[in-house]
């Protein structure tokens, strides 16, 4: 397996995003048409690992947002304003040549260790994420992340308290 570089803000000059196969096209093409566009228009920061081809292996988009209290659970909204401050990580892949050896879950650490610095400076209660699919879902709870509504098997969204990261890193590590 080639070497592969650390994450890094994505350079639509530099890394090559063309051959990325994630195996979800809506990612694939997010990643091709709208993250520097998303970029330019500090909308969302995409971030990737690539290798020493300067290829994209996987990419993390994030965004900044506010979480309605009315639709969310008890312990993200205790002592909270409303709307919430939190980091959405708004889109996650990983090529599908790069599957399962550990990509997902490093970039993942990543944006976790991002949210914790930013809690410092600006305040950020949690992550949150879509889910693309049920597997997807099962992938974040994996990781720590907890749904929305835990009883509906539909839900997709899901979220990790910031207070919860530095516990979760050390589980990763
Ligand atoms: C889900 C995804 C990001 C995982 O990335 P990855 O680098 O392959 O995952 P990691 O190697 O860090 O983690 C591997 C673990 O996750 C599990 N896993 C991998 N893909 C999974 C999936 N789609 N659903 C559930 N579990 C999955 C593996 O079985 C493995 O578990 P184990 O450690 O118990 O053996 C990647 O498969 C992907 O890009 N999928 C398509 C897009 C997608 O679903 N994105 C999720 C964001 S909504």
């Amino acid at each position: 397996m080639t070497e592969l570089r650390r994450p890094t803000p994505l350079d639509p000059a530099l890394h090559k995003r063309d051959q990325f196969d994630s195996g979800e096209p809506i990612l694939d093409e997010w990643l091709r048409r709208y993250a520097g566009q998303n970029r330019r228009r500090d909308t969302a920061a995409t971030w990737v690992i690539a290798d020493t081809d300067d290829l994209i292996v996987a990419y993390a988009s994030v965004a900044m947002t506010g979480i309605d209290r009315s639709a969310a659970p008890p312990d993200l909204v205790k002592g909270a304003p409303n709307p919430l401050p939190a980091l959405l990580l708004g889109r996650l892949a990983v090529d599908k040549r790069y599957a399962n050896l550990g990509i997902g879950t490093a970039l993942t650490a990543h944006v976790l260790a991002t949210a914790v610095e930013l809690n410092e400076k600006a305040a950020c209660r949690a992550v949150v994420v879509t889910a693309i699919n049920q597997n997807a879902r099962t992938w974040w709870q994996r990781l720590g992340f907890h749904p929305f509504y835990p009883d509906d098997p539909a839900e997709l969204d899901l979220y990790l308290l910031t207070s919860e990261i530095e516990a979760t890193l050390r589980k990763l590590r």
